[in-house]
């Protein structure tokens, strides 16, 4: 474990040395913004730390209500519930939804949160391989049909930033009646016109059954959120035990999550920054001739295709000054190992450049270019 104080900028401090912030998932530098920080002051001034409660016994303020409000009207759901972090949002919801006798299609590279669910939900599992529409109807169509059937997906792949076909996984769960489950925590804030995420990407506002998020990317804090119809935000209410059976999340963090919703929506150029940096990287690490998997999100993974030289890579450029994450076993096999860069909208042109520099000398000396 690394330790970086404050981890979230676009230059850090590790151990007294500064370094340009490559591996951060505060996208739209919102953890940082003056007007997000004075909502948690002010929320701390008014309710104190924490709630010293979960939310069905005295842990709900009208914060937390507002909350849920605000999200269904963001991501155009009926209704919302909080959960303390984006984990227990993905293993909470699946494991109460779904039970034994059901069926989950997972892809094969869903997130740790995902794949927990599943194992506690005791509903059985089939994992189709990454994106792959052919593997996911052949999964499908090898279930009886009077079985309840689960898809569950990313939406932005955590570790390669790729986006899920969700219009070709939505017809086939059609097709197959099945639910559709997705987790936008890379894509809230990040992808459609508006930051509203993966389902304004796709045009496909209210076409899935379930859509959650997490507020440790862009909104800057801790904690999850899963949208659906009434119903069902219904049911988890009362019988999600990850949901019942905590602390709920303490006001601050969710002033915090409130006045990020509400800067992200009044201040386009955040995101057009952002793009504007991740287009900037993408093509001149392209221009590198290192090996960029397309993506159109802020995570650009550089395929390195070994554990150790991801290590060393990574090192490297620490050594240079610039902060990246390597991904290695078991995220992804030996192979497919490789860095992560996540690009945030406060970074500078002129932190981009000095970070390409040090891309590039890295790069010789381990002959990646
Ligand atoms: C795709 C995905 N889902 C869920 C989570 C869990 O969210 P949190 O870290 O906010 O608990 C993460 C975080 O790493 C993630 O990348």
């Amino acid at each position: 474990m690394r330790v970086i104080d404050p981890p979230a900028s676009p230059v850090v401090l590790k151990n007294g040395k500064s370094l340009i912030m490559l591996g951060s998932n505060n996208y739209l530098s919102l953890s940082t913004h003056p007007d997000v920080i004075k909502a948690a002051k002010g929320a701390l001034d008014i309710y104190g730390t924490g709630t010293c409660s979960s939310r069905l016994l005295s842990g709900t303020t009208s914060l937390h209500v507002q909350l849920e409000k605000e999200l269904s009207r963001f991501k155009e759901t009926e209704d919302t519930l909080l959960y303390s972090t984006g984990y227990m949002t993905m293993a909470g919801t699946l494991s109460t939804l779904a039970g034994e006798g059901d069926v989950i299609l997972s892809d094969q590279l869903n997130h740790a949160s995902i794949i927990d669910g599943i194992r506690l939900s005791k509903a059985q599992a089939k994992i189709y391989e990454h994106s792959d529409m052919t593997s996911l109807e052949e999964n499908l169509a090898s279930c009886e049909s009077d079985v309840n059937k689960l898809i569950v997906t990313d939406g932005v792949f955590s570790m390669k930033g790729d986006i899920a076909n969700l219009p070709e996984i939505k017809r086939l769960a059609d097709d197959y009646g099945a639910l559709v489950m997705v987790d936008d925590a890379h894509g809230t804030g990040v992808l459609g016109q508006n930051g509203h995420g993966i389902l304004e990407h796709f045009n496909m506002e209210n076409q899935v059954d379930l859509v959650c998020c997490t507020f440790s990317k862009v909104f800057g804090s801790v904690g999850g959120a899963v949208g659906a119809r009434k119903e069902i935000i219904d049911y988890l209410r009362f019988n999600s035990r990850p949901f019942l059976f905590t602390a709920s999340s303490p006001p601050s963090v969710v002033a915090t999550v409130l006045a990020a919703l509400q800067v992200l929506e009044r201040s386009p150029q955040l995101l057009r920054n952002l793009r504007q940096n991740v287009n900037f990287l993408r093509k001149n690490l392209e221009e590198l001739r290192f090996k960029v998997t397309p993506t159109q999100t802020p995570i650009i993974p550089l395929l390195i295709g070994n554990d150790k030289k991801a290590f060393q890579m990574a090192s490297q450029l620490e050594e240079e000054g610039v902060f990246v994450n390597p991904v290695v076993p078991p995220a992804v096999s030996a192979e497919s190992s490789l860095i992560r860069i996540s690009v945030m909208a406060s970074l500078s042109q002129n932190n981009l450049e000095r970070a390409l520099e040090k891309f590039k000398l890295v790069g010789k000396r381990l002959d990646l270019i």
